[in-house]
């Protein structure tokens, strides 16, 4: 429903905006930061961005590049050594071969999208959302005209898209499929066999369009082998968007530089959209950009490792909790969990816990903990804890749902 824009009797928000509302994250985290100011003694397990700092290396060719005067506009979308660096990028890591006219750059995986679904949606025009999802993926459909069209994935199939589901949800109207693996909200990852059959339905659809969400690759566990759909299927190639950026896997969501690699037809396209919105990446971020994706990438590595250690630890925690069932997330850094076990159940001041909301609502009030609903996310009942924080924090934030888990009846 339509945000609250307080403070302004003649303020009139578009009709565009009219289906988006406030995001229950947001929601969660202000009222969460609201009780901290309070003084209140609360954890909050929201975040989406990795708590490490960005690696020394990336920030100093950020400041050699200032200092060489690169503090101007740069090409619209994206430098050609940027361009160049991801290129390299998408053959090493996903054995795809991009043209440098198939590459953009925006600020961040967000205006990626964005400008993908501005520069071809039109009113009415279907995008397919695998459900749970990350809620931006619905929010740019509707701003732009469209419809998003949630397909809900089961637990049961790992919280993965089937192709049976895939195959009734495209209609004439389907212009794209929207797929994000590792998953923001589940965690859940596509390995080249969970792909195969969801791409095969879209070789029989050649007008349906396939947005593929990589920015969580390199946060994979147990040896995982990440795998993405442009290189499993080179027949799909001339109808796919890889998104991918450098917000999680180095750190860097502040600095806003993500890329794509598609057809360059639709590069063209969003470069439209972009030259009336921001004109170009920012850059000097754009040159910590290349260092990033050029430079040594331990770091990357050192992350995961410590993020499977703490996945482990909230993984381990939640299964020990009465009520409480979390399947292992093979990345990210999320887990999603089912409070199922907890319907119905009463907390001692009286209050009924009949929804994953209600369920976020008591641990936020009882026990300090703020995480998200999975409604949130489209799927219920379930809540996505954020493990990018400290094993001292995930262990007295476990203990603490432990305790507020057993206290209800
Ligand atoms: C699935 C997914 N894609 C994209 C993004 C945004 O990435 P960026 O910081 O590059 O805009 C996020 C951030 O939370 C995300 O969870």
């Amino acid at each position: 429903m339509n945000a609250p824009f307080p403070g302004s009797t003649s303020f009139r928000p578009s009709h565009r905006l009219s289906s988006i509302g406030v995001s229950e994250i947001l929601k969660i985290s202000g009222l969460a930061a609201e009780m901290k100011r309070e003084g209140r003694d609360v954890i909050i397990l929201g975040a989406g961005e990795p708590d490490f700092d960005t690696p020394d290396f990336i920030k100093d060719a950020a400041e050699r590049a200032m200092r060489a005067g690169a503090t101007k506009y740069t090409a619209l979308d994206g430098t050609p050594e940027l361009k160049a660096a991801i290129r390299t990028k998408f053959k090493r890591d996903n054995g795809l071969d991009f043209a440098q006219d198939e590459i953009t750059v925006s600020a961040g995986a967000k205006q990626v999208l964005f400008n993908a679904m501005m520069a071809t949606i039109n009113p009415g025009d279907e995008v397919i959302i695998p459900t749970p999802f990350w809620v931006t993926y619905a929010d740019i459909v509707a701003i732009v005209g469209g419809t998003p069209v949630l397909v809900p994935c089961s637990e049961a199939n790992g919280f993965r898209l089937s192709a049976e589901d895939l195959e009734r949800a495209i209609t004439p109207r389907t212009r794209w499929v929207m797929l994000n693996s590792p998953s923001n909200p589940s965690g859940a990852a596509y390995a080249e066999a969970d792909y195969r059959p969801i791409l095969d339905v879209l070789l029989a659809h050649p007008q349906v369009w396939l947005m593929v969400d990589d920015i969580y690759e390199h946060i994979v566990y147990d040896g995982f082998r990440f795998a993405t759909p442009a290189a499993i299927e080179p027949a799909l190639r001339n109808r796919t968007l890889t998104i991918n950026g450098v917000s999680k896997a180095y750190a860097m969501t502040g600095w806003r530089i993500g890329y794509g690699g598609g057809p360059s037809a639709l590069i063209r396209a969003m470069a439209v959209v972009q030259s009336q919105s921001t004109s170009c990446p920012s850059s000097v971020s754009q040159a910590a950009a290349i260092e990033a994706l050029n430079g040594p990438q331990d770091f990357v590595h050192d992350c995961c490792r410590s993020f499977q250690e703490r996945r482990d630890l909230v993984v381990g925690a939640l299964n020990r909790i009465d009520g409480i069932t979390c399947r292992v997330p093979e990345g990210a850094f999320y887990t999603f969990a089912s409070c199922a076990g907890l319907m119905g159940k009463t907390a001692s001041d009286g209050q009924r816990i009949e929804s994953d909301t209600a369920f976020t609502e008591y641990l936020l009030r009882t026990a300090g903990v703020a995480v998200v609903p999975g409604s949130a996310f489209g799927l219920a009942p379930y809540f996505r804890i954020s493990y990018a924080t400290s094993a001292v924090e995930l262990e007295d934030a476990c203990r603490r749902i432990t305790r507020a888990a057993s206290e209800l009846s």
